[in-house]
């Protein structure tokens, strides 16, 4: 079996990806409107990569402008080789309409059609695709709620309302599936479970990505539902990508001191020395944080000094090529430990 190490080639390629909203809303966090700066972001076949970061943080925002749901104000989006960030009308219709990439959106209930049967929203993308006969069709949606662990006999005629929280949940999975995408797209899939139904659904997914050599981009509040399941994580704070790399480097030893606060409020991770909330500064009045103004994390960071002025563009760290972070007095939680750090006075 191949393991998405040995894939060089991304299957999603991001590029320096900002995202606007035409009508900002309250609380958005980098000025007029945007949402989302400078994102990178490489996703490669069969891999499962992780996103995680507080609330309005730009994470369905980066979802929703890879499935081509809004259109990016500066940057690319490549997919399998080709760029899908700059189709417009007709094209970025067709792309969509292709289902190659799916977006499982963060609301079972709310985003499947209450007036339809479960059979109905499965079949939609194949009806809308248009590549398969109806019996084709038919048994494609048989197959999916199966490969979800869904039995079609006990909810193909029924109503999402007539469905559990989970087995909605896997209906939506079941209808992302149906067209055989190669990327997937889970907005946080788990956040409305309960803990049993959590790890079953987590389990799923992965379960999911082999069947159907899928890569799947997981988007969660917490890195610690992550754990177990992703190869990499992607760090969001304030519209940017402040870290990323292997999961289990960046939980074990974080760069980047927002994910130091992260990985601190994750039980099971265990490490005292991690950064505290109550090391943090006081969280200014102002709730924006212009993006000419440098560093979205340095008005709550120990570690501030003259540089975080600049916004810091995310970068391998020296000893790790294969992780980022977005810091300027970026290094592992554990060199920060280890010798008294120059800029810790300032804490
Ligand atoms: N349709 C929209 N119109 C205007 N602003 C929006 C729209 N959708 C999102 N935003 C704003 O863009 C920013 C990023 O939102 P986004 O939904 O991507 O965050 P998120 O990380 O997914 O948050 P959550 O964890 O709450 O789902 C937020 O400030 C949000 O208010
Ligand atoms: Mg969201």
């Amino acid at each position: 079996m191949t393991t998405a190490h040995e894939l060089p080639v991304p299957l999603l390629s991001v590029r320096g990806l900002s995202v606007s909203y035409a009508a900002p809303r309250k609380g958005t966090h980098l000025g007029t409107g945007a949402a989302l700066a400078e994102a990178d972001l490489d996703v490669r076949p069969g891999e499962i990569v992780g996103i995680v970061g507080e609330t309005g943080s730009g994470k369905t925002t980066l979802a929703r402008a890879t499935v081509g749901l809004v259109a990016p104000a500066a940057g690319t989006i490549a997919f399998a080789g080709s760029d899908v960030g700059g189709l417009r009308g007709r094209a970025r219709r067709a792309f969509r309409r292709s289902g190659q990439v799916q977006l499982v959106f963060q609301d079972p209930l709310r985003s499947l059609d209450p007036d339809l049967t479960i059979g109905e929203i499965v079949r939609e993308p194949l009806d809308i695709a248009g590549t398969l006969s109806r019996a084709e069709r038919q048994e494609r949606v048989v197959e999916s709620l199966r490969l979800v662990g869904l039995d079609p006999d006990a909810v193909l005629a029924r109503h999402p309302r007539q469905l559990s929280g989970g087995q909605r949940q896997r209906a939506s999975l079941a209808r992302a599936i149906s067209t055989r995408p190669r990327l997937l797209f889970c907005d946080e899939p788990v956040s409305a479970l309960d803990v049993s139904n959590r790890n079953l659904v987590l389990n799923l997914l992965d379960q999911l990505r082999r069947d159907l050599d899928l890569a799947v981009v997981i988007i969660a509040h917490d890195l610690s539902s992550l754990a177990g399941i992703a190869d990499r994580v992607a760090v969001f704070y304030r519209g940017r990508i402040v870290e990323q790399g292997p999961i289990r480097d960046v939980l074990e030893d974080p760069a980047h001191p927002y994910t130091a606060l992260l990985t601190a409020s994750a039980p099971s991770i265990g490490d005292e020395d991690r950064l505290r909330p109550d090391q943090l500064k006081p969280a200014p009045d102002a709730p924006a944080w212009p993006a000419d103004l440098g560093c979205g994390f340095a008005h709550r960071c120990p570690f501030v000094h003259d540089a975080c002025a600049d916004q810091p563009r995310p970068a391998p760290l020296p000893h790790a090529p294969a992780r980022q972070a977005a810091c300027h007095v970026a290094t592992t939680w554990r060199e920060r430990l280890a010798p008294p750090h120059p800029h810790k006075e300032s804490a």
